[in-house]
Protein backbone atom coordinates (compact mmCIF):
# COMPACT_ATOMS: atom_id res chain seq x y z
CA UNK A 1 0.00 0.00 0.00
CA UNK A 2 1.44 3.31 -0.68
CA UNK A 3 1.82 5.79 2.44
CA UNK A 4 4.31 8.21 1.19
CA UNK A 5 3.49 11.57 -0.53
CA UNK A 6 4.74 12.24 -3.80
CA UNK A 7 5.16 15.34 -5.47
CA UNK A 8 3.95 16.30 -8.66
CA UNK A 9 6.07 14.62 -11.05
CA UNK A 10 8.72 16.72 -13.21
CA UNK A 11 10.06 16.28 -16.70
CA UNK A 12 13.87 17.05 -17.15
CA UNK A 13 15.02 17.12 -20.32
CA UNK A 14 19.18 16.36 -21.02
CA UNK A 15 21.07 16.57 -24.70
CA UNK A 16 23.74 14.62 -25.49
CA UNK A 17 22.10 11.70 -22.73
CA UNK A 18 24.72 9.22 -24.40
CA UNK A 19 27.92 11.01 -23.46
CA UNK A 20 30.45 10.45 -20.98
CA UNK A 21 29.37 13.45 -18.90
CA UNK A 22 25.06 12.33 -18.83
CA UNK A 23 26.33 9.02 -17.87
CA UNK A 24 27.15 9.93 -14.83
CA UNK A 25 24.57 12.59 -14.26
CA UNK A 26 21.48 10.51 -15.45
CA UNK A 27 21.98 8.20 -12.68
CA UNK A 28 22.36 10.33 -9.96
CA UNK A 29 18.97 12.33 -11.34
CA UNK A 30 17.07 9.26 -10.87
CA UNK A 31 18.37 8.26 -7.68
CA UNK A 32 16.89 11.04 -5.95
CA UNK A 33 19.99 13.10 -4.36
CA UNK A 34 19.27 15.95 -7.19
CA UNK A 35 15.39 17.04 -6.77
CA UNK A 36 15.29 15.14 -3.38
CA UNK A 37 13.80 11.00 -2.26
CA UNK A 38 9.99 12.68 -2.58
CA UNK A 39 10.23 14.12 -6.25
CA UNK A 40 9.20 11.52 -8.92
CA UNK A 41 11.28 12.64 -12.72
CA UNK A 42 10.75 12.15 -16.30
CA UNK A 43 13.95 11.66 -17.77
CA UNK A 44 13.75 12.86 -21.98
CA UNK A 45 16.35 12.36 -23.15
CA UNK A 46 17.77 13.87 -26.76
CA UNK A 47 20.41 12.17 -28.66
CA UNK A 48 21.63 12.71 -32.33
CA UNK A 49 21.14 10.17 -35.13
CA UNK A 50 24.42 8.93 -34.80
CA UNK A 51 24.08 7.98 -31.19
CA UNK A 52 20.23 6.83 -30.65
CA UNK A 53 21.60 3.40 -30.77
CA UNK A 54 23.78 4.22 -27.21
CA UNK A 55 20.98 6.50 -26.13
CA UNK A 56 18.67 3.33 -26.47
CA UNK A 57 21.09 1.24 -24.52
CA UNK A 58 21.18 4.38 -21.93
CA UNK A 59 17.62 4.22 -21.16
CA UNK A 60 18.28 0.05 -20.70
CA UNK A 61 20.45 1.10 -18.13
CA UNK A 62 17.85 3.06 -15.92
CA UNK A 63 14.90 1.04 -16.85
CA UNK A 64 16.94 -2.31 -15.38
CA UNK A 65 18.33 0.36 -12.17
CA UNK A 66 14.52 -0.17 -10.75
CA UNK A 67 15.10 3.62 -8.86
CA UNK A 68 11.67 4.47 -7.44
CA UNK A 69 11.38 8.14 -8.43
CA UNK A 70 12.23 7.64 -12.11
CA UNK A 71 8.73 7.39 -13.39
CA UNK A 72 9.38 7.72 -17.25
CA UNK A 73 11.59 7.36 -19.29
CA UNK A 74 11.45 8.90 -23.27
CA UNK A 75 14.29 9.07 -25.76
CA UNK A 76 14.55 11.58 -29.17
CA UNK A 77 16.91 12.98 -31.65
CA UNK A 78 14.21 15.91 -32.46
CA UNK A 79 14.07 18.89 -29.60
CA UNK A 80 10.53 19.86 -30.02
CA UNK A 81 9.56 16.56 -29.00
CA UNK A 82 12.45 15.78 -26.77
CA UNK A 83 11.74 19.34 -24.73
CA UNK A 84 7.86 19.44 -24.26
CA UNK A 85 6.88 20.54 -21.12
CA UNK A 86 10.83 20.63 -19.71
CA UNK A 87 10.68 22.12 -16.21
CA UNK A 88 14.86 21.15 -16.44
CA UNK A 89 16.88 21.30 -19.46
CA UNK A 90 20.23 20.14 -19.02
CA UNK A 91 22.00 20.97 -22.30
CA UNK A 92 25.24 19.18 -22.28
CA UNK A 93 25.24 17.75 -26.22
CA UNK A 94 27.64 20.39 -28.20
CA UNK A 95 31.34 19.22 -29.62
CA UNK A 96 33.99 18.81 -26.98
CA UNK A 97 37.86 20.55 -27.53
CA UNK A 98 40.24 18.20 -27.69
CA UNK A 99 43.83 18.88 -26.63
CA UNK A 100 45.67 21.77 -27.21
CA UNK A 101 41.95 23.99 -27.97
CA UNK A 102 40.54 26.62 -26.43
CA UNK A 103 36.54 26.50 -25.92
CA UNK A 104 36.29 29.47 -28.06
CA UNK A 105 37.51 27.41 -30.74
CA UNK A 106 33.95 25.81 -30.62
CA UNK A 107 31.89 29.10 -30.97
CA UNK A 108 30.63 28.46 -34.69
CA UNK A 109 29.87 24.48 -34.50
CA UNK A 110 28.40 24.62 -31.19
CA UNK A 111 26.39 27.54 -31.75
CA UNK A 112 24.39 26.64 -34.14
CA UNK A 113 23.07 23.71 -31.75
CA UNK A 114 21.90 26.09 -29.02
CA UNK A 115 20.14 28.15 -31.67
CA UNK A 116 18.13 25.05 -32.38
CA UNK A 117 17.08 24.08 -28.95
CA UNK A 118 16.69 27.39 -27.80
CA UNK A 119 13.44 28.03 -30.67
CA UNK A 120 12.88 24.28 -29.46
CA UNK A 121 12.51 25.55 -26.18
CA UNK A 122 10.43 28.58 -26.83
CA UNK A 123 7.89 26.40 -28.55
CA UNK A 124 7.22 23.52 -26.51
CA UNK A 125 8.85 23.79 -23.30
CA UNK A 126 7.43 25.08 -19.51
CA UNK A 127 6.92 28.57 -19.43
CA UNK A 128 9.08 28.75 -16.50
CA UNK A 129 12.00 26.02 -17.63
CA UNK A 130 15.52 26.58 -15.80
CA UNK A 131 18.33 25.97 -18.37
CA UNK A 132 21.70 24.65 -17.88
CA UNK A 133 23.84 25.19 -20.67
CA UNK A 134 27.04 23.12 -20.33
CA UNK A 135 28.24 22.77 -23.84
CA UNK A 136 31.28 24.84 -24.57
CA UNK A 137 31.27 27.80 -24.82
CA UNK A 138 28.73 27.92 -22.53
CA UNK A 139 28.00 31.18 -21.56
CA UNK A 140 27.69 32.31 -25.42
CA UNK A 141 26.09 29.64 -25.97
CA UNK A 142 23.88 30.30 -23.18
CA UNK A 143 23.35 34.13 -24.47
CA UNK A 144 22.71 32.87 -28.07
CA UNK A 145 19.85 30.25 -26.23
CA UNK A 146 18.13 32.76 -24.10
CA UNK A 147 18.32 34.95 -27.45
CA UNK A 148 16.30 32.70 -29.34
CA UNK A 149 13.76 31.54 -26.43
CA UNK A 150 12.20 35.17 -26.02
CA UNK A 151 9.00 33.66 -24.42
CA UNK A 152 11.31 32.16 -21.30
CA UNK A 153 12.41 34.72 -18.89
CA UNK A 154 16.27 35.24 -19.63
CA UNK A 155 16.82 35.04 -16.14
CA UNK A 156 16.44 31.61 -16.11
CA UNK A 157 19.68 30.70 -18.53
CA UNK A 158 22.53 29.32 -16.67
CA UNK A 159 26.40 28.56 -18.20
CA UNK A 160 27.57 26.18 -16.06
CA UNK A 161 30.90 27.50 -13.86
CA UNK A 162 30.05 25.48 -10.74
CA UNK A 163 33.13 23.22 -12.17
CA UNK A 164 35.35 26.08 -11.66
CA UNK A 165 33.75 26.99 -8.30
CA UNK A 166 34.33 23.16 -6.93
CA UNK A 167 37.50 23.10 -8.49
CA UNK A 168 39.05 26.58 -6.89
CA UNK A 169 37.64 25.67 -3.68
CA UNK A 170 39.66 22.32 -4.05
CA UNK A 171 42.61 23.91 -4.28
CA UNK A 172 42.17 26.60 -1.58
CA UNK A 173 41.68 24.00 0.85
CA UNK A 174 44.40 22.16 -0.32
CA UNK A 175 46.71 25.11 0.46
CA UNK A 176 45.30 26.27 3.77
CA UNK A 177 45.74 22.60 5.26
CA UNK A 178 41.73 22.42 5.71
CA UNK A 179 38.92 20.12 3.98
CA UNK A 180 37.29 21.80 1.83
CA UNK A 181 33.80 22.31 3.61
CA UNK A 182 35.43 25.02 5.42
CA UNK A 183 35.82 27.06 2.37
CA UNK A 184 33.20 29.32 1.33
CA UNK A 185 31.84 32.30 -0.52
CA UNK A 186 34.02 31.48 -3.57
CA UNK A 187 33.01 32.99 -6.96
CA UNK A 188 34.32 32.67 -10.23
CA UNK A 189 33.73 35.54 -12.05
CA UNK A 190 33.10 35.69 -16.05
CA UNK A 191 33.18 33.50 -18.56
CA UNK A 192 33.82 29.58 -18.00
CA UNK A 193 37.51 29.71 -20.28
CA UNK A 194 40.87 30.57 -19.37
CA UNK A 195 40.05 34.36 -18.52
CA UNK A 196 37.98 33.50 -15.49
CA UNK A 197 38.27 35.26 -12.50
CA UNK A 198 38.76 32.72 -8.98
CA UNK A 199 37.84 35.62 -6.36
CA UNK A 200 40.04 34.77 -3.79
CA UNK A 201 39.10 38.59 -2.18
CA UNK A 202 35.77 37.13 -1.48
CA UNK A 203 36.57 33.79 -0.12
CA UNK A 204 36.24 32.69 3.01
CA UNK A 205 38.52 29.86 4.71
CA UNK A 206 36.98 29.06 7.88
CA UNK A 207 34.68 31.95 7.77
CA UNK A 208 38.30 34.17 7.29
CA UNK A 209 38.78 36.03 4.34
CA UNK A 210 41.07 33.62 2.17
CA UNK A 211 43.95 35.93 1.80
CA UNK A 212 44.50 35.73 6.11
CA UNK A 213 44.55 32.50 5.78
CA UNK A 214 46.91 32.05 3.18
CA UNK A 215 49.64 34.70 3.74
CA UNK A 216 50.94 33.37 0.31
CA UNK A 217 49.32 36.24 -1.67
CA UNK A 218 51.38 35.83 -4.67
CA UNK A 219 49.96 32.49 -4.63
CA UNK A 220 46.66 33.28 -5.19
CA UNK A 221 47.75 36.02 -7.66
CA UNK A 222 49.35 33.38 -9.51
CA UNK A 223 49.60 29.78 -9.23
CA UNK A 224 45.96 29.64 -7.83
CA UNK A 225 44.44 31.64 -10.48
CA UNK A 226 45.96 29.96 -13.56
CA UNK A 227 45.68 26.46 -11.77
CA UNK A 228 41.97 26.93 -11.78
CA UNK A 229 41.57 28.53 -15.32
CA UNK A 230 43.32 25.73 -16.97
CA UNK A 231 41.95 23.11 -15.07
CA UNK A 232 39.60 21.51 -17.81
CA UNK A 233 42.47 21.58 -20.42
CA UNK A 234 45.00 19.92 -17.91
CA UNK A 235 42.16 17.48 -17.56
CA UNK A 236 42.20 17.03 -21.31
CA UNK A 237 45.61 16.38 -21.51
CA UNK A 238 45.54 13.64 -18.65
CA UNK A 239 42.25 12.13 -20.38
CA UNK A 240 42.55 12.57 -23.86
CA UNK A 241 38.84 13.78 -23.60
CA UNK A 242 37.07 16.56 -21.64
CA UNK A 243 36.12 16.23 -17.70
CA UNK A 244 33.00 13.98 -17.52
CA UNK A 245 32.04 12.48 -13.66
CA UNK A 246 33.61 15.66 -11.88
CA UNK A 247 31.35 17.75 -14.72
CA UNK A 248 28.10 15.78 -13.46
CA UNK A 249 28.85 16.52 -9.93
CA UNK A 250 29.04 19.98 -10.65
CA UNK A 251 25.53 20.28 -12.54
CA UNK A 252 24.27 18.00 -9.54
CA UNK A 253 25.44 21.05 -6.91
CA UNK A 254 24.24 23.57 -9.49
CA UNK A 255 20.63 22.61 -10.17
CA UNK A 256 21.05 21.82 -5.81
CA UNK A 257 21.92 24.84 -5.14
CA UNK A 258 18.94 26.58 -7.10
CA UNK A 259 16.11 23.59 -5.17
CA UNK A 260 17.39 24.40 -1.57
CA UNK A 261 18.09 27.40 0.14
CA UNK A 262 21.64 28.73 0.61
CA UNK A 263 23.33 28.20 3.62
CA UNK A 264 23.26 31.66 5.70
CA UNK A 265 25.75 33.85 4.70
CA UNK A 266 27.38 31.56 2.06
CA UNK A 267 26.79 32.13 -1.34
CA UNK A 268 27.32 29.64 -5.23
CA UNK A 269 28.34 31.15 -8.55
CA UNK A 270 26.37 30.39 -11.84
CA UNK A 271 26.66 31.82 -15.15
CA UNK A 272 23.59 34.62 -15.33
CA UNK A 273 21.88 37.11 -17.58
CA UNK A 274 23.65 40.19 -16.62
CA UNK A 275 20.61 43.00 -17.47
CA UNK A 276 20.35 44.68 -13.91
CA UNK A 277 23.64 43.38 -12.75
CA UNK A 278 24.58 45.71 -9.28
CA UNK A 279 28.65 45.34 -10.44
CA UNK A 280 28.54 47.42 -12.94
CA UNK A 281 29.24 44.39 -15.60
CA UNK A 282 27.83 44.81 -19.17
CA UNK A 283 24.51 44.47 -20.17
CA UNK A 284 22.99 41.69 -22.48
CA UNK A 285 26.00 39.02 -22.09
CA UNK A 286 25.79 35.37 -19.88
CA UNK A 287 28.41 36.07 -16.55
CA UNK A 288 29.26 34.09 -13.88
CA UNK A 289 28.48 36.00 -10.81
CA UNK A 290 27.78 35.29 -6.89
CA UNK A 291 24.07 34.13 -6.51
CA UNK A 292 22.16 33.25 -3.73
CA UNK A 293 18.84 31.03 -3.73
CA UNK A 294 15.24 30.60 -1.40
CA UNK A 295 15.27 26.58 -3.05
CA UNK A 296 12.52 28.15 -5.65
CA UNK A 297 14.40 27.05 -8.34
CA UNK A 298 15.31 31.00 -8.94
CA UNK A 299 18.23 33.72 -7.20
CA UNK A 300 19.27 36.69 -6.41
CA UNK A 301 22.41 38.39 -6.72
CA UNK A 302 24.81 38.82 -3.83
CA UNK A 303 25.26 42.44 -3.27
CA UNK A 304 28.01 42.61 -0.11
CA UNK A 305 30.91 41.79 -2.04
CA UNK A 306 34.00 43.55 -2.68
CA UNK A 307 36.34 44.81 -5.14
CA UNK A 308 40.11 45.71 -5.17
CA UNK A 309 42.05 46.60 -8.52
CA UNK A 310 43.18 43.26 -9.24
CA UNK A 311 39.92 41.91 -9.18
CA UNK A 312 38.12 44.90 -11.09
CA UNK A 313 40.89 44.67 -14.47
CA UNK A 314 40.98 41.19 -13.98
CA UNK A 315 36.95 40.83 -14.65
CA UNK A 316 37.23 43.79 -17.28
CA UNK A 317 39.42 41.14 -19.35
CA UNK A 318 36.70 37.88 -18.98
CA UNK A 319 34.13 40.84 -19.60
CA UNK A 320 36.10 41.89 -23.03
CA UNK A 321 36.25 38.22 -23.91
CA UNK A 322 32.33 37.81 -23.61
CA UNK A 323 31.74 40.85 -25.66
CA UNK A 324 33.75 39.65 -28.73
CA UNK A 325 32.33 36.46 -28.73
CA UNK A 326 28.39 37.73 -28.62
CA UNK A 327 29.95 39.83 -31.91
CA UNK A 328 31.06 36.87 -33.04
CA UNK A 329 27.76 35.07 -32.68
CA UNK A 330 25.19 38.19 -34.02
CA UNK A 331 24.24 36.02 -36.74
CA UNK A 332 22.60 33.11 -33.87
CA UNK A 333 21.39 35.98 -31.77
CA UNK A 334 19.45 37.76 -34.40
CA UNK A 335 21.76 41.13 -33.96
CA UNK A 336 23.17 41.17 -37.60
CA UNK A 337 26.28 39.86 -38.92
CA UNK A 338 28.97 38.37 -37.09
CA UNK A 339 32.24 39.85 -36.58
CA UNK A 340 34.91 37.74 -35.43
CA UNK A 341 38.50 38.63 -34.44
C1 LIG B 1 36.02 21.59 -18.32
O1 LIG B 1 36.18 22.70 -17.81
O2 LIG B 1 36.55 20.56 -17.90
C2 LIG B 1 35.10 21.50 -19.50
O3 LIG B 1 34.60 22.76 -19.82
C3 LIG B 1 35.74 20.89 -20.68
C4 LIG B 1 36.82 21.77 -21.25
O4 LIG B 1 36.80 22.03 -22.46
O5 LIG B 1 37.66 22.20 -20.48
Amino acid sequence: EETRSWKKMINVAVSGAAGMISNHLLFKLASGEVFGPDQPIALKLLGSERSIQALEGVAMELEDSLFPLLREVSIGIDPYEVFQDAEWALLIGAKPRGPGMERAALLDINGQIFAEQGKALNAVASRNVKVIVVGNPCNTNALICLKNAPNIPARNFHALTRLDENRAKCQLALKAGVFYDKVSNVTIWGNHSTTQVPDFLNARIDGLPAKDAIKDHKWLEEEFTETVQKRGGALIQKWGRSSAASTAVSIVDAIRSLVTPTPEGDWFCTGVYTNGNPYGIAEDIVFSMPCRSKGDGDYELVKDVIFDDYLRQRIAKTEAELLAEKKCVAHLTGEGIAVCD
